[in-house]
């Protein structure tokens, strides 16, 4: 090898070494008890702290420019992706590969349910013969993930399934508040847009009440399920101003009109007008506020343009964060104690 490979390959190595011991000394004798992420209740308010402490760690990791390591090498990563996804499913997948697991894609439309009529269940049994070591599931399906979990001895974490939840885009969305605001308990949020249809808004609400924050829920009264300040601690508002008044973040929703929320409302230029996201409405909030987006944003819609250029915006931060986030998932669902 020539020289300069060598002394660059050694260089690697040693900063890999170093990085897993921190990571080491990081989790201590922490663990992540559940086997499977189905829903963001299957964490408790330590397991996202750990979560949190693996990520910080792993964002200074994806900004080196050689950032293969091998702490996963030799295992595999299944992304069984049954709906669109760019956000999710990159970085579920570029985090197994920096991790050095073999990862496979297999997308709705090439799988042999939609092509020859083969169940969920038996798939995910076929699967589990090949010995996968973690399968990451999207399903149009609300419970789909849970169900396969309870089939395979892999352990299965939920991309997103029907209207239901969407727990690690909570576990990114909580670590950015982190990030931006230094703190989670204690922060006022703005959830505003189509709540009902949102698997997002699911994940999100039940995490933020773990951390003892009550957000307040501002739509149209057709797009925010009917007593849902009776299951959730949440205030609900359909005038938006009122919503955002004082928050430290504002929290926009995409109208999913995919899942027929067009029904529920007169026409998007009124839902636009009454509920986009603009520099008026941001101002209402707190000087240092933050908007936060999950992506994919319908400009003009959900957020103002001028909005989402604005130095307030955290919608790049959430994408970062949530990268780092899932390379800290994989580490500590396959790697750590449990090699
Ligand atoms: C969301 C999804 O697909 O659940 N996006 C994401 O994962 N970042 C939200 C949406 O589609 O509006």
């Amino acid at each position: 090898m020539h020289p300069k490979r060598k002394k660059l390959w050694e260089e690697i190595a040693a900063w890999q070494e170093q990085f897993e011991n921190r990571l080491i000394k990081t989790i201590g004798k922490r663990k992540l008890p559940t086997k499977n992420i189905v829903s963001i209740e299957d964490l408790s308010k330590e397991d996202m702290q750990l979560i949190f402490d693996c990520a910080r760690l792993f964002k200074e990791f994806i900004v080196k420019p050689d950032k293969k390591i091998n702490l996963l090498k030799g295992m595999s990563q299944i992304n069984f992706f049954f709906e669109s996804s760019t956000r999710t499913r990159v970085s579920f997948e570029l985090a197994g590969k920096h991790l050095s697991v073999d990862t496979i894609n297999v997308t709705g439309s090439a799988s042999t349910i939609e092509k020859k009529g083969e169940t969920l269940n038996d798939v995910a049994r076929t699967l589990n013969a090949m010995h996968a070591d973690i399968i990451i599931l999207r399903h149009a399906r609300a419970g789909s993930p849970g169900m396969i979990a309870d089939q395979i001895s892999a352990p299965v974490i939920n991309a997103g399934d029907g209207w239901h939840e969407h727990p690690t885009q909570a576990l990114l969305d909580l670590y950015t508040m982190l990030d931006k605001r230094g703190q989670i308990s204690g922060l006022k949020v703005a959830i505003v847009g189509d709540i009902k249809h949102s698997r997002v808004a699911g994940s999100l609400i039940r995490a933020l009440n773990c951390f003892g924050v009550e957000p307040n829920v501002a739509g149209p009264p057709t797009l925010i399920p009917y007593g849902l300040e009776k299951v959730f601690k949440c205030r609900v508002f359909h005038n938006i101003e009122k919503a955002v008044k004082g928050v430290d973040v504002i929290y926009a929703l995409r109208i999913q009109l995919e899942r027929a929320a067009g029904g529920d409302i007169p026409s998007v230029r009124e839902y636009s007008k009454c509920y986009c996201i603009n520099l008026e409405r941001l101002a209402m909030a707190k000087f240092d506020a933050i908007v936060m987006h999950p992506g994919p944003i319908n400009r003009e819609i959900d957020l103002k343009t001028e909005v989402m250029e604005s130095d307030k915006s955290a919608v790049e931060d959430q994408v970062e964060n949530g990268f780092a986030v899932r390379l800290a998932l994989l580490y500590l669902m396959l790697g750590g104690e449990r090699r």
